[in-house]
């Protein structure tokens, strides 16, 4: 078998007047390598036809040719991979879910695709301390559903739970809707086994299952959300928290920004440490749901944000009586058009469908440009409003969700057709308009192929250049996931 290189030219749908970086002087796979890949994972677990769906990214603005995608099921085989790619300079992109949203998960050129979705074997529990120790295959919600027939749950809940594995979530440091809760994936990762590309394929515990050790450098938050650059992420240690007995949902419609900063600010005091989730949508995003969709906003005052909150305890009546106590001083105060409190589990996940939905529903307008910024809350939608400005009809639609109680905005702006015109109008103007306010142009999503030329925006120099050492370090051969977050 032979593949030619004529061939590997990066296709993308996305960013297309950025300069894609040349095809790096790497191996290219032959029928030996395939063989070599058959004799450790057995002959099923090789694919080298029909690949679109590995080989492009959830938004199908990225497509790489890759021409092989292996599923190992251990460290081992994941090892014996990694040192043959060393050993012969082949480049390698670790998959998980593929849902992310910023391109890390494809290939750019033609690296072989590591998938993991059959690292999903070994799974033990300890209730007493909380600590999960899996591999790191697991689809999240899968993970969620074990743990809560325990009596506990996983401390990151998103809309991709049925689709992304753990490894996936670890190595993106996703967010998601409870992070207000339960802290970021720093705050619940205790340990990490990670597989290196080196010469040894060398298998390495970082962290360890405990809870407080303070042994040595804490080199596994290394590997948090560090999009796969570094190694590949083979198991987790991960402090699980108790399920909640109580969980309340509430939706609250508000006139103006400042008002939801009102909101959010009388929510942390009402309601303490049960708030669990604090999400916006704006009026754009609701019309975008009636009419991709067809799903109607539960507030009636056609307010101009809704804003979705949860609190997670574990007294349903003291809890109900706060959040209603909450709700009655929102509207005396008149902070609310109005407000809307969840019956029962079927009315809380309507209200969480009209959030989750959010992200699907901007992809039927046809094409859309998607920023997932942090920023301080005073300039949140500002932003939305400058781009509104700046585009004015030239798109067909600014919309703005996402975790406000994190200072977490997705904006997103649709068209019908890809367009030179509004790619120009928007980049680099947000970047350069988050990092002047103080922001980060990514909260939770990463930096893929998407933001890779953005990456330094607002970092020193040498923050750029210690992550090049770090890199050669744990990959001297530079074959994990080339073009991407560490150039
Ligand atoms: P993939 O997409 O397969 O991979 C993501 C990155 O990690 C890639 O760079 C890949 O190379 C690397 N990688 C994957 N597995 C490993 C491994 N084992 N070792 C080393 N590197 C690895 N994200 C949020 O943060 N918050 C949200 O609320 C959220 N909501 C979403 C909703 C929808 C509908 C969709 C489609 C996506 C959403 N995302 C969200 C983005 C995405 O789901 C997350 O980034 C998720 O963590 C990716 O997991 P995955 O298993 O799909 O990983
Ligand atoms: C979300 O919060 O819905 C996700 O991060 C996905 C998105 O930004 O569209
Ligand atoms: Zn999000």
């Amino acid at each position: 078998m032979r593949f030619n290189t004529l061939y590997f030219q990066a296709s993308r749908r996305f960013l297309t007047s950025l300069a894609v970086p040349k095809r790096l002087p790497f191996g290219v796979l032959t029928g030996k390598d395939v063989g070599f890949f058959e004799n450790v994972v057995g002959k099923a677990n090789v694919r080298t036809q029909e690949l679109d769906d590995f080989n492009k990214d959830w938004m199908n603005w990225y497509k790489g040719q890759s021409k092989c995608v292996l599923f190992p099921s251990s460290s081992e085989e994941v090892s014996a991979i990694l040192k043959h790619c060393h050993d012969n300079k082949l480049a390698v992109v670790p998959q998980s879910g593929n849902t992310g949203l910023v391109g890390g998960s494809v290939p750019v050129y033609d690296e072989v695709i590591l998938n993991l979705r059959r690292l999903n074997k070994n799974y033990s529990f300890d209730s007493s301390s909380g600590i999960l120790q899996c591999d790191a295959g697991f689809i999240l919600e899968e993970l969620d559903d074990r743990l809560r027939t325990e009596g506990f749950m996983m401390p990151l809940d998103l809309g991709a739970k049925g689709s992304c594995l753990i490894g996936g979530n670890i190595s993106t440091c996703a967010g998601g809707i409870r992070l207000l809760r339960y802290g970021n994936l720093h705050a619940n990762i205790l340990g990490l086994r990670v597989v290196l590309p080196d010469a040894k394929g060398s298998v390495v515990d970082f962290g360890s299952p405990l809870q407080k050790d303070n042994s040595g450098v804490h080199m596994h938050h290394m590997f948090v959300g560090s999009e796969g650059q570094l190694g590949v992420i083979t198991g987790a240690s991960i402090l699980s928290p108790p399920a909640p007995t109580s969980v309340i949902s509430a939706m609250i419609g508000v006139q103006s920004f400042a008002g939801c900063c009102a909101v959010l600010r009388d929510a942390r005091r009402f309601l303490g440490e049960i708030l669990s989730s604090f999400e916006v949508m704006d009026a754009a995003t609701m019309q975008c749901l009636e009419e991709n969709e067809q799903l109607h906003n539960v507030l009636t005052s056609s307010p101009n944000f809704s804003l979705l909150i949860e609190t997670s305890g574990s007294e349903a009546e003291h809890d109900e009586a706060k959040v209603q106590c909450f709700l009655e001083y929102l509207m005396e105060n008149e902070m609310a058009t109005d407000g809307v409190l969840a019956a029962n589990k079927q009315e809380s996940a309507f209200m969480w469908k009209l959030r989750e939905t959010a992200p699907l529903s901007i992809t039927k307008d046809g094409y859309v440009y998607k920023f997932d910024v942090s920023l301080p809350l005073n300039h949140f939608y500002e932003l939305s409003d400058a781009v509104k400005e700046r585009c004015g009809d030239k798109v067909h639609r600014v919309v703005t969700y996402g975790h406000m109680g994190d200072g977490n905005s997705h904006l997103n702006i649709t068209t019908k057709e890809p367009s030179f015109e509004v790619e120009n109008l928007l980049y680099p103007f947000v970047f350069d308009w988050v990092v002047a306010h103080g922001g980060s142009i990514s909260a939770e999503h990463g930096i893929g192929q998407m933001k890779r030329d953005y990456a330094s925006a607002g970092k020193s120099e040498c923050i750029g250049d210690l992550a090049r050492s770090m890199k050669k370090v744990f990959d001297p051969q530079g074959i994990l996931s080339p073009y991407k977050m560490i150039m």
